[in-house]
């Protein structure tokens, strides 16, 4: 079984446990800055254990994960952290935590001294089988999402499946709508994963769901770095996702909406005649089987929100949506979407 992925010229991806860390790469010449979540103490602990085993230099610092805090204000007293322990532009950040840990982290590898080396260890499955390769970093500002960011890559990321495995329940949920994402838009992986009963033998069988989910986002990511073409096709699910996200004030996890967002899509581009109902009741069946969903109501105010997706243009709401194999862009009228609705 493949141990590690390489994300051509920008990241390797290992598969391994966090005690090897040492061993995967070499500490003991730069300053090592660890950006971890609060929550993760115990994890945390250990790994500064194993980073002091072979005498780094080490600075701890602290965050909290969530979207409340991908704010400027919080990447500005990391920063403010980094220049005060004097960091410089060949010293590396670890990030450890989830998407939105990671993707702050990242945020301020990127701008910091116009960028510096930065790992990934994801701690959530949302994280591991999508935020933490790719090299989207971001903050939230004026109330949007992602609003600042830039495409800027870890060296490294390492994924302790065994550490997820023993994640709670409600976190390996969490990250299922990002792969049953990966099963419709690649039927090898899509008969991988419907083998599985129900989350629990998914989560029996997670080194491998992990690997072939990171595996198929790396190779539209080396397809289109940075997210003109084939890379839009990873957002399936998510014009609808984000538009739920901001009419319910993000109250509605991102797992959630995306969850939502495949569904409503997968129905949008059957009355679209973009697939067969063939096509479509094997995608519900997935959704089904691995999703807990609540569909809202597509008000006409989620729909306006629709219209602020970045993948729109000209008049068109654009999105990535399930073709018969595969996916495709798509952009349809407010009037046509709302006759397909
Ligand atoms: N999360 C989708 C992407 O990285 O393009």
């Amino acid at each position: 079984m493949m141990q590690s992925l390489q994300i051509k010229n920008k990241s390797t991806v290992y598969f391994d446990s966090i005690n090897n860390l040492s061993k995967i790469r070499d500490f003991s010449n730069n300053k090592t800055v660890l950006f971890a979540s609060k929550s993760l103490t115990d994890l945390s602990n250990q790994i500064i254990k194993i980073l002091e085993g072979v005498g780094a230099d080490l600075y701890v610092y602290f965050s909290d994960d969530g979207e409340e805090n991908k704010t400027l204000e919080k990447a500005l007293t990391f920063t403010q952290f980094l220049a005060y322990n004097d960091i410089g532009r060949n010293d590396v950040i670890i990030n450890i935590g989830g998407g939105t840990l990671c993707d702050l982290g990242a945020f301020v590898a990127s701008v910091y001294m116009r960028g510096i080396e930065y790992i990934n260890i994801p701690t959530t499955l949302l994280c591991a089988v999508d935020a933490c390769i790719g090299g989207k970093t971001a903050i939230n500002a004026i109330g949007a999402k992602n609003l600042w960011g830039s495409f800027y890559h870890p060296k490294m990321v390492l994924v302790d499946c065994d550490f997820l495995k023993n994640i709670s329940n409600e976190l390996i949920s969490e990250g299922m709508s990002e792969i049953v994402k990966y099963a419709i838009l690649d039927g090898e992986f899509e008969s991988f994963l419907n083998q599985f009963e129900d989350i629990s033998a998914v989560k029996a069988s997670l080194d491998e769901v992990i690997m072939r989910s990171l595996a198929i986002k790396a190779r539209f990511v080396e397809l289109d770095e940075f997210d003109r073409n084939e890379r839009k096709l990873l957002n399936l699910g998510h014009t609808i996702a984000h538009a739920i996200e901001k009419f319910t004030d993000y109250e509605t996890e991102h797992s959630a909406a995306v969850a939502c967002g495949l569904i409503c899509e997968t129905k949008i581009a059957f009355n679209a005649g973009c697939i067969s109902a063939k096509r479509r009741d094997a995608i519900l069946s997935l959704c089904d089987k691995f999703l807990r969903v609540e569909i809202p109501v597509l008000n006409s105010e989620v729909i306006s929100l629709m219209g602020k997706d970045k993948k729109n243009y000209e008049d068109k709401i654009v999105f990535s949506m399930p073709a018969e194999i595969g996916a495709i862009v798509k952009g349809f009228s407010r009037e046509e979407l709302i006759k397909l609705l």
